[in-house]
């Protein structure tokens, strides 16, 4: 099943859930004209995947229409070994009726849970493909631990544009800006836009807590302190998750929090929480999760930029699975 929310540009929701008859417009709605004139903020959809419980974001700019797509998903059916576009296809529904240009396809990280959908929309929407510039340090691990070989280039060049910390970048007159996060992954990134921030795979719902931090890679530590940082923003920033589980007792999907919110009530790191209290914890629950059902396809693929690897001479890509290897 699939969700498709968008959320208003400064502080109100105005749309709880889409009207598939009545497709938002760029630049042409009174609210998005009174409230562009105002301050420049971004205009931001979430589209849920309950199979693989990841949130996609389109971002843009109400003034100018340029767009970023953060985290897209290509649907994979493991067993048959066979993708499809489902998912991506209702973000390219989404940009061609609002008239969207996309500028940027961004990745927070290599993902373990599903293959990223950015090749397939770049090809039918345009836009450059970015990702953290550590992506290069998975790209080594995992090129080793799939025996990638000398063809697999591990130098980030899958991707258009490799962010630094602290890098800006533009959509439209919006103003990004790239912060790594590491922790979950040695790459991963958060991106800061107008009042938002898509924070990746760090923080959760605050009644779900963070990110595991076991993946070959990963550490608690630094999860903490990159969560420190992402802390510090000032209270009322929108937190955009990259996934939700739900959480005992909570019966809906959610995936925008803020800053006070988390520091006043995340289970696993709210105000108070000793760095030591929060790698144990981290470190043990950790030990009882399982791997994600894709993490093989999904890194695999991930770390080419979302490319299936090179078709074999009987023109067929094929995914390898390392056995007692992780
Ligand atoms: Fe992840």
């Amino acid at each position: 099943m699939q969700y498709i929310y968008i959320f208003n540009v400064i502080d109100n929701w105005r749309f709880a859930v889409r009207d598939p008859d009545k497709p938002l417009q760029c630049a042409a709605t009174q609210i998005e004209r009174a409230q562009s004139d105002k301050s420049l903020k971004p205009t931001i959809a979430g589209f849920f995947d309950e199979t693989t419980n990841t949130i996609s974001y389109v971002v843009h700019d109400p003034k100018s229409c340029e767009a970023a797509i953060i985290d897209s998903v290509l649907d994979y059916d493991a067993a048959a070994g066979r993708t499809s576009h489902g998912s991506a296809d209702r973000i390219v529904e989404y940009i061609t009726s609002n008239n969207l240009k996309v500028v940027w396809l961004i990745e927070t990280h290599a993902h373990a849970d599903h293959i990223s959908a950015a090749p397939y929309l770049q090809e039918k929407l345009g836009g450059r493909l970015a990702i953290g510039r550590e992506i290069i340090r998975v790209q080594d691990v995992f090129g080793k631990l799939f025996n990638a070989g000398t063809d697999f280039k591990r130098d980030g060049s899958q991707f258009d544009k490799l962010f630094d910390d602290g890098e800006a970048f533009a959509i439209g007159e919006l103003e990004g800006i790239a912060l790594h996060v590491p922790g979950h992954t040695p790459a991963d990134m958060a991106f800061i836009i107008g009042d938002a921030a898509f924070v990746g795979d760090t923080l959760f719902m605050p009644d779900f807590g963070t990110a595991r931090a076991d993946f070959p890679g990963g550490d608690a530590r630094q999860l903490f302190q990159s969560i420190g940082r992402l802390l510090k923003l000032p209270d009322e920033t929108r937190l955009f998750l990259c996934h939700d589980y739900k959480a005992p007792g909570r019966e809906e999907y959610v995936w925008e929090t803020t800053v006070k919110q988390q520091r006043e009530g995340n289970v696993h790191v709210k105000d108070g929480t000793s760095e030591d209290d929060f790698v144990a914890m981290r470190t043990s629950r950790d030990k009882t999760l399982a791997m994600p059902t894709l993490i093989m396809p999904s890194v695999q693929v991930n770390i080419r930029g979302g490319r299936l690897p090179e078709p074999e001479d009987n023109g067929v890509s094929y995914i390898k699975i390392p056995v007692n290897a992780v």
